[in-house]
C-alpha cells in the first residue's frame, strides 16, 4: 500500500468540492461476501445464467431454489453480512461531508448498514423482493418463510415475487441511472473501489467523471472536457480503467486503504 498515494488521496479529498464513490463487490469481500470474478468468486460457484431475467421468468422456482441454497450455504454470507472497515470509512467520509454520494453495484445493503445515507443502488438490493405485477416490495425474511413452503413466493395480489436485484437483461432502475450519471458528471473527484469495471453501464461512470463521455461538444464535435476531475482506484489489482481513465491506482485491500485514509483525515480534522 503506497503511503504517498494515500497522502495524495487525503489531500485531494480535503480539497474537492463534490466527491462521489463508485463501489463494486471487492469492498464487501472482507465482510465474507465473495466477489464475482476473483478466484472462488460467485461466478465459479453459481451459473450466471441463473440470473438472466429470461430464465427467471421461464422458471422462477428454479431461481428461488438457488437463492435458498445461497442463503443456506455456509461459505456464502450476504443476508447477514456485516459492514467492514472499508464501509465504515465511507460512512465517516459522508458524515464529515466529504463524500456526497456512494454509487454501488453491490446488492448487499452494506453501505446502508454502515451508515451511509446517500447510496445509489445501481443494481438493486438482494435483501428485498418485489412483485412483478404490482411492484410491492417485501423484506427478504418475509419471503424466506414463504420459500420454505413453496418455491415461488407470491405477492398478496397474486403476482410472482422476484429478488429486487437487477438481473442480466433487465434495465438499470431509471432513477438510479439518472442520479448516477448526474453525480458522475458533477463530481470533481471519484473514488472507484473494488470493481473490475467490466460491466456496463456502471463501468462508464468513471469515464463520465473524467469528461470522456461528455455529452457537450464544441466546434467540430470535439467533446468539451468537463472541469478537472480526479479518478482514483482502490483495488488489489489493476483494472481496464488503470492507466487509461484513473489518475492512479492504490493497490491494496480496500479495508486497509480506506481505514488508512480515514485515520489521516481524522488526524487532520483533529
Ligand atoms: N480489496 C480491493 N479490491 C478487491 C478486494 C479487496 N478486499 N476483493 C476483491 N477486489 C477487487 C478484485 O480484484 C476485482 O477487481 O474487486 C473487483 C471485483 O470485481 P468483480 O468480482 O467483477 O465485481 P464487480 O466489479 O462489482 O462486478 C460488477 O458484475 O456480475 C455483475 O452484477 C454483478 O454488480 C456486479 C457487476
Amino acid at each position: 500500500m503506497d503511503s504517498r498515494l494515500i497522502d495524495k488521496t487525503v489531500d485531494l479529498l480535503l480539497g474537492a468540492d463534490h466527491v462521489v464513490v463508485l463501489t463494486g463487490a471487492g469492498i464487501s469481500t472482507e465482510s465474507g461476501v465473495p466477489d464475482f470474478r476473483s478466484p472462488g468468486g460467485i461466478w465459479e460457484r453459481y451459473d450466471p445464467t441463473m440470473f438472466f431475467i429470461e430464465r427467471f421468468l421461464s422458471d422462477p422456482e428454479e431461481v428461488w431454489r438457488c437463492m435458498l441454497d445461497m442463503h443456506r450455504s455456509s461459505e456464502f454470507t450476504l443476508w447477514d453480512a456485516k459492514p467492514n472497515r472499508g464501509h465504515r470509512a465511507l460512512a465517516y467520509l459522508e458524515e464529515v461531508r466529504i463524500v456526497k454520494a456512494v454509487i454501488t453495484q453491490n446488492v448487499d445493503n452494506l453501505h446502508q448498514k454502515a451508515g451511509n445515507r446517500t447510496v445509489i443502488e445501481f443494481h438493486g438490493n438482494m435483501l428485498f423482493a418485489r412483485c412483478l405485477k404490482c411492484r410491492q416490495k417485501y423484506g427478504y425474511e418475509e419471503v424466506l418463510q414463504d420459500l420454505e413452503k413453496n418455491f415461488t413466493p407470491r405477492c398478496r395480489c397474486g403476482g410472482i415475487l422476484k429478488p429486487d436485484a437487477v438481473f442480466f437483461g433487465e434495465a438499470i432502475p431509471q432513477d438510479a441511472l439518472k442520479r448516477s450519471f448526474r453525480e458522475a458528471d458533477e463530481c470533481d473527484l471519484m473514488l472507484v473501489i473494488g470493481t473490475s469495471a467490466q460491466v456496463e453501464p456502471a463501468a462508464s461512470l468513471p469515464r463520465i467523471a473524467k469528461g470522456m463521455h461528455s455529452l457537450l461538444r464544441g466546434l467540430g464535435g470535439i467533446p468539451l472536457m468537463k472541469p478537472r476531475c480526479s479518478v482514483i482506484e482502490i483495488n488489489w489489482e489493476p483494472t481496464p480503467l488503470t492507466g487509461d481513465v484513473s489518475d492512479f491506482l492504490i493497490q491494496g485491500r480496500s479495508g486497509d486503504v480506506l481505514s488508512a485514509i480515514e485515520q489521516k483525515i481524522r488526524e487532520k480534522k483533529g
